[in-house]
């Protein structure tokens, strides 16, 4: 019993000397909203994450034009909301402003997936140049993926009502990962059920699991916990289990033949692009990396997608004009019609998208980073090293001085706005879903920019235009 007790006593004391340091945070300088001393923070910080939106607006609100500390699940962040403030924080190099140690922190990520998962990043170069180059000559996979998992995953037998219904995100979910996989990891092993049940749950496994474990679990235990997940999610072994082969059998063939052309898809920019190393590592490292590409590509693609359904149903007057447009570039009758240059024409369907993003971002903050040394705003405000500090995107993208009746969806807002700009200026790329600004942040931007937002577009916009007849 007593041994008992004093595990028990050892447990709370660490759990409470755990919230203290957390709440220690709280005597920054920077307004605060809501209680700040430094138990009640902790609570607070609990409350906020049913209402974050909300709470932030209102915090934005009563501090306006300033910076000021945000309590969110147990943690202090530094919210930027002034485009001023925005741009500093896209021009801080990484050594200053980290957003790689902010994700690791926030999502505990060497625990949960393993350090290779934060130590190597050479996915970012492929994406950014072998995907991004490649978009072209993918189209045609991306077109006959689309088609194939249409008949294979979504439901089409019309009832007597006249239609049918669909559950949307998880519809959504295996459509996207079937045909992003197809991009990564070729026809194969796209169409493999147990591969993409690995590469759709990923994202939701890492999205959960790490804000448990640092909220919940006190630092020094983490390593353990971690431990057990790995063992029983074992998300690393068994995309290895998956990619090896793959990777062995592409090494043979080019063995062999030294002018064999490898297939056009991620595991070969990968295969490229990866340091050369011994052969187990060569696959542990790939394989994490697919993880990797995964965990950025599929959970924000599948939500974009899923929201601007969402809108296209409720609002059914852009059916009719997304799909005039859509019928007049590409022809659904051929799909050598089907090219990059097409899909640029169809300014409207740009606009759905990027309208979709604004109003329904990766959430209410966005943007976040770890300062590692000590960073200083351009008005003077100074942030210790350690302390996050993120962007209020919902409140910026719902801001009326930027946005016409900025709460409401409009889904041809920015085709209008990329009119007017086309009428003075030779360019009109300010607004296309892709560009960013201190006041679009859907993408974040500075250093971090997110490479893969060209795919994105293009996945959604090629999605839309294959399932406009049964939209
Ligand atoms: C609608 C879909 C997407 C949204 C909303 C989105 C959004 C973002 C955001 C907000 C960031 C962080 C930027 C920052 O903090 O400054 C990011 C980073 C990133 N995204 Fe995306 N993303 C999407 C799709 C994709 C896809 C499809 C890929 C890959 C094919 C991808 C690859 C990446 C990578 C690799 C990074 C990290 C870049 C770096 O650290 O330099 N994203 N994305």
């Amino acid at each position: 019993m007593h041994w008992y007790l004093t595990l028990l006593a050892i447990g709370l004391f660490s759990f409470a000397s755990e919230l203290h340091s957390r709440g220690r945070r709280a005597k920054r300088d920077l307004p605060a909203n809501g209680f700040s001393g430094i138990w009640s923070s902790y609570l607070y910080s609990v409350l906020n994450c049913f209402h974050a939106k909300s709470a932030i607006q209102d915090a934005c609100l009563r501090f306006k034009g300033r910076l000021f500390t945000f309590s969110l699940l147990g943690q202090w962040v530094v919210l930027a909301r002034e485009r001023g403030h925005v741009r500093d924080l896209c021009n801080a190099p990484e050594d200053v402003l980290s957003m790689e140690l902010a994700a690791e922190e926030l999502l505990q990520l060497r625990h949960i997936v393993g350090p290779l998962f934060t130590d190597e990043l050479y996915h970012i170069p492929a994406i950014r140049t072998k995907l991004n180059l490649n978009l072209g000559d993918i189209l045609p996979h991306l077109l006959e993926e689309m088609y194939a998992a249409f008949e294979d995953i979504v439901d089409t037998q019309i009832g007597d009502k006249g239609w049918s219904s669909i559950t949307v995100y998880p519809t959504v979910c295996r459509v996207v990962c079937r045909v992003t996989s197809r991009v990564f990891v070729g026809k194969t092993l796209c169409r493999n059920e147990e591969y993409c049940k690995l590469a759709s749950r990923f994202t939701d496994d890492v999205l959960v699991a790490g804000p448990i474990l640092k909220f919940l679990i006190p630092s020094s235990l983490r390593s353990s916990i971690g431990k057990l997940y790995k063992m029983t999610f074992g998300h690393h072994k068994r995309m290895q289990a998956f990619l090896g082969p793959l990777i062995e059998d592409r090494q043979q063939k080019l063995r062999q033949n030294s002018k064999f052309t490898l297939p056009n898809d991620m595991l070969t920019w990968l295969m490229e692009t990866a340091p050369s190393t011994t052969d187990q590592h060569y696959t542990e490292s790939i394989s994490m990396r697919m993880l990797n590409v995964n965990f950025v590509a599929m959970h924000t693609t599948t939500k974009t997608f899923t929201h601007a359904l969402y809108y296209l149903a409720s609002q059914r007057q852009y059916l009719p004009v997304l799909r005039d447009e859509v019928e007049q570039h590409l022809d659904s009758s051929d799909f050598t019609t089907w090219t990059k240059e097409a899909l640029a024409h169809c300014v409207k369907l740009d606009s759905f998208f990027k309208e979709t993003l604004r109003l329904n971002g990766l959430g209410a903050t966005w943007m976040p980073r770890l300062t590692v040394s000590d960073f200083k705003f351009s008005d003077g405000t100074h942030i210790p090293k350690g302390y996050f500090v993120a962007t209020a995107a919902s409140v910026i993208h719902e801001d009326n001085t930027i946005y016409n009746t900025a709460q409401e969806f409009d889904g041809l807002r920015f085709s209008v706005m990329r009119k007017i700009v086309a009428e003075t200026e030779e360019w009109d790329w300010r607004h296309k879903m892709t560009s960013t600004s201190e006041a679009y942040v859907a993408f974040g931007g500075g250093r971090h920019i997110c490479p893969g937002r060209f795919f994105c577009l293009h996945g959604n916009e090629v999605f839309t235009s294959v399932y406009h007849p049964a939209l």
